[in-house]
């Protein structure tokens, strides 16, 4: 396998044409790469189908009867999916969407709990060569609203509730408000999930069961050229409104395949659990394409990690005999605090894979993780994958390789960049650094889950990724590389903030903060948090002549998790008389934010008004108390 060390000019166009023919392609390519920067276009002639590469190869042979997706509730209800069930359910769907006229190149929006309907929805849309949307079911009404709208979707799937910690989360009534004022929705299906009662708008709504009703048991595959978007998939940036992510299909399915095989050498004997859910792209990635072009079976648990109880998570792992578990560092910290006892009861044995993601995995919480989960048990049956990557990577780019570095990882390094992947850390100037030394993340060359574009927006395309350093995608992240060449990631350089592993921007938060009509401004600031990776601390300016009150502070955090979901947590709000800025008006966040943290306050010479910073301390302080 190709190493960046020995790479020669073109070698790694020839690694992943290698990994591209492991697919099943209906017409070859004639190029590899066509790269006229920042475009990259993949296997450029070739055709291909999403759900056909996840399904069609296996229901002909050996994987037919073979558990697909393995479903399971809080309350221990399970469902089972063959590869054959999934492949007739995701056919049935497909073909009742066209039958709705939906057709290659249209967007659907799917809204939806983290049921078997879900992962079909998205291979169904796949299937027709359309492109699916999926929105986060956590996201509120507002937050919903702008990616529909940002997509023009004018059809939705979505079900009646979700469940978590006991109760129904209610799905199609956030739909309901979110499409108030919109128009151009025509279709919402509606899948009857928790039996939780909802309002069905005459001629919009339908129920999931009368849309498959008339729907035949086969609808061919449609070939789309390599290029074809398969999905969007909106994601926070520092400023301004979501990005719509575009990841493309020959390219993409070509790289989740082969990472997941060279991160975590899956087969298709491997019980799979990722705990991402579907609204992220570790779970579309990880959770619907890689491991079902494996034919693995795919764990789906819908519920919390502590509810009913806080063992909840072992028990589905010693039940279902899971092999690879895959989860964010944030979930592994609250495991930590809870203490060990109550998981050494569980046989965690069958387990041979452990993977992270999201934020950093400290050398504290891998160490307990290589311990109380992997059972202490030889470190070459158990290794930790730390993978580092994100939502514009489509899927892993640094991470140990299960076959090859178990024996040589060091806790808290991400190790070295995957087969066809050249990292490198540089400073401001673009220039590469001295080894040791911290700087910014960058991929100097194109790999074929390179997204390829924002949905509408070429130029903030080039200009997210692009701008700031010549000819190198700018990932965004600070990292370290040692001497060995080993990369330790040390978090964003920009003003993303990360809640339990979820992203987002401190824009879409003030925002919704500004929506509350007393604010007059506001900064979103996100601290470190011992479990949660980081919160956020809001400091807002009311209008002349109002006053905090807790009530109003209550309100005003109430407007944050009715707009955006209630996975963002605000642990502090502060009022005061004014915010840090600069000449040109743009806040101070990183003032702020080592005010709250403790730390020097840095460079204020940009500072519009040095005495604004004395105000805000003298207010800060007295809060404090
Ligand atoms: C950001 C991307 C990739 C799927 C989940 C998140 C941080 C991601 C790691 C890791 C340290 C990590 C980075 C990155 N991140 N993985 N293993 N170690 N930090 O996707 O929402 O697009 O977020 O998550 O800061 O830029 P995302």
């Amino acid at each position: 396998m190709d190493t960046p060390e020995n790479s020669t000019p073109c070698s790694y166009e020839n690694f992943w044409q290698n990994e591209a023919e492991k697919l099943p392609w209906f017409k070859p390519w004639h190029t590899v790469l066509d790269w006229q920067p920042p475009h990259a276009r993949w296997f450029v002639g070739g055709e291909i189908n999403a759900s056909y590469a996840c399904l069609d190869i296996h229901i002909h042979g050996e994987l037919k009867d073979k558990t697909a997706l393995v479903w399971c509730d809080e309350t221990g209800v399970e469902r089972h999916l063959t590869y054959s069930d999934l492949y007739k359910l995701v056919n049935r769907i497909a073909d009742a969407l066209k039958q709705k006229g939906v057709k290659k190149g249209d967007v659907v929006a799917i809204f939806m709990p983290l049921i078997p309907e879900a992962v079909a929805a998205m291979l169904a849309v796949a299937r027709l060569g359309a492109i699916h949307c999926v929105i986060f079911s956590g996201f509120g009404a507002d937050a919903l609203r702008d990616r529909i709208r940002d997509v023009k979707a004018t059809l939705i799937i979505t079900a009646d509730a979700g469940r978590r910690r006991g109760k129904c989360i209610p799905l199609k009534e956030t739909l309901d408000r979110a499409l108030e004022l919109d128009s151009m929705v025509k279709t919402v299906v509606v899948v009857k999930s928790t039996g939780y009662a909802v309002s069905m708008h005459e001629g919009r709504d339908i129920y999931f069961d009368d849309f498959l009703a008339q729907a035949s048991s086969y609808c061919a595959p449609e070939a789309v050229e390599s290029h074809h978007p398969l999905f969007i998939l909106h994601t926070s940036g520092s400023t301004g409104a979501p990005k719509g992510v575009v990841h493309a299909t020959g390219g993409y399915l070509t790289y989740v395949y082969s990472t997941l095989k060279e991160a975590f050498g899956i087969t298709k004997d491997d019980v799979y659990w990722c705990t991402a859910d579907i609204g992220w792209i570790t779970g579309h990635s990880y959770l619907v394409y890689a491991p079902l072009m494996h034919g693995a079976t795919v764990m789906l648990y819908e519920g919390s990690h502590d509810y009913p109880t806080d063992v909840a998570w072992w028990q589905i792992i010693e039940r279902f005999k899971v092999t690879i578990f895959y989860t964010a560092p944030t979930a592994l910290r609250l495991f930590m605090k809870q203490g060990v006892d109550d998981i050494a009861r569980h046989n965690l044995s069958s387990l041979r894979v452990l993977g992270s993601v999201g934020e950093p995995l400290n050398p504290q919480v891998w160490e307990w993780y290589a311990r109380v989960v992997g059972g202490g048990r030889d470190p070459l049956r158990c290794p930790i994958i730390d993978t580092w990557w994100q939502t514009e990577t489509g899927g892993f780019m640094i991470a140990p390789k299960v076959l090859r570095d178990h024996d040589a990882v060091k806790p808290g390094s991400v190790m070295h960049p995957l087969s066809g992947i050249e990292a490198d850390i540089v400073s401001s100037d673009g220039l590469p650094v001295e080894p040791g030394s911290k700087g910014f993340l960058v991929i100097k060359k194109p790999w074929p889950g390179m997204l390829v574009g924002i949905w509408g927006d070429n130029e903030r395309y080039k200009r997210t990724y692009w701008s700031r350093f010549t000819g190198m995608f700018d990932t965004s992240d600070c990292a370290i590389k040692d001497r060995d060449g080993c990369f330790w990631i040390l978090g964003r350089s920009d003003e993303v903030i990360k809640i339990s592993a979820h992203r987002i921007g401190t824009a879409e938060i003030e925002t919704a903060v500004l929506s509350q009509g007393a604010v007059a401004e506001s900064a979103a600031i996100g601290v470190d948090d011992s479990l949660r990776g980081q919160t956020i601390v809001l400091f807002v300016v009311l209008r002349a002549g109002i006053a905090i009150s807790d009530s109003l502070k209550k309100e005003i955090i109430e407007r944050v998790h009715k707009s955006l979901g209630r996975f963002i947590v605000i642990t502090d709000l502060f009022c005061v008389d004014r915010l840090p800025k600069t000449r040109s008006g743009k806040i101070l966040r990183r003032v702020l934010r080592a005010l709250v943290q403790r730390e020097p306050l840095g460079d204020l010479t940009t500072l519009e008004d040095g005495a604004v910073i004395e105000d805000i301390c003298a207010q800060y302080k007295q809060f404090e108390k």
